[in-house]
């Protein structure tokens, strides 16, 4: 599994540390709030339990599954939802937490999702971002790290369901996903 990696980016301390922060900052900015974790399944669930710990104000926490990848490494620009929220989202402040943002078409969707159905305020936090990629215009609030235009692997993030349990984050060598 680690041959197939090229390049570690963020090594495990690195990435507890910048959570930490997020955490901080977050703990911070919603005091007041009423704080609605939303995670991203599958890709944010190591994301979204580091955020949670280090999270020091009332939450709560939920999580959906969108689809619009298959197994390709192209967003196919079309987001289905596969797993809905549990519970009413009205009058919550939510947090969207996801791994890593590529063309912004799922973020896109699921802020006009959420904005729709009641929410007191929304917002963004993603542990990577790939703006080189970008092209749908999103605000985003809490970014962990800027990444190349490479395809990223570890710490919950995949190639064809594969490496998410690689405990850092790095760049898939090119033939892995070519071959
Ligand atoms: P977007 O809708 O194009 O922004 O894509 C968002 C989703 O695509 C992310 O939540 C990831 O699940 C997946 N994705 C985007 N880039 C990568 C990557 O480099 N490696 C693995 N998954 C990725
Ligand atoms: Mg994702």
């Amino acid at each position: 599994m680690r041959n197939d990696i090229k390049e570690v980016l963020f090594s495990e301390e690195v990435i507890n540390s910048k959570v930490k922060e997020l955490g901080e900052r977050i703990s911070e900015n919603y005091k007041d709030k009423q704080l609605l974790l939303v995670g991203v399944l599958k890709g944010s669930v190591l994301f979204t339990s580091d955020l949670m710990k280090n999270i020091t104000i009332p939450c709560e926490v939920d999580f959906m599954a969108v689809s619009s990848y298959g197994n390709a490494t192209e967003s196919s620009g079309v987001v289905r939802i596969l797993k809905d929220l549990d519970y009413s989202i009205e009058g919550k402040d939510i947090l969207i937490v996801e791994d890593i943002i590529d063309s912004g078409t799922t973020l896109d969707y699921l802020l006009k999702y959420f904005k729709g159905r009641g929410a007191n305020s929304v917002a963004i936090a993603t542990l990577l971002n790939k703006s080189a990629r970008r092209k749908v215009n999103i605000d985003v609030d809490y970014i962990g790290f800027e990444v190349p235009d490479e395809f990223i692997v570890g710490y919950g993030i995949d190639y064809a369901e594969k490496y998410r349990n690689l405990p850092f984050i790095g760049a898939l060598k090119r033939e892995v996903y070519e071959k």
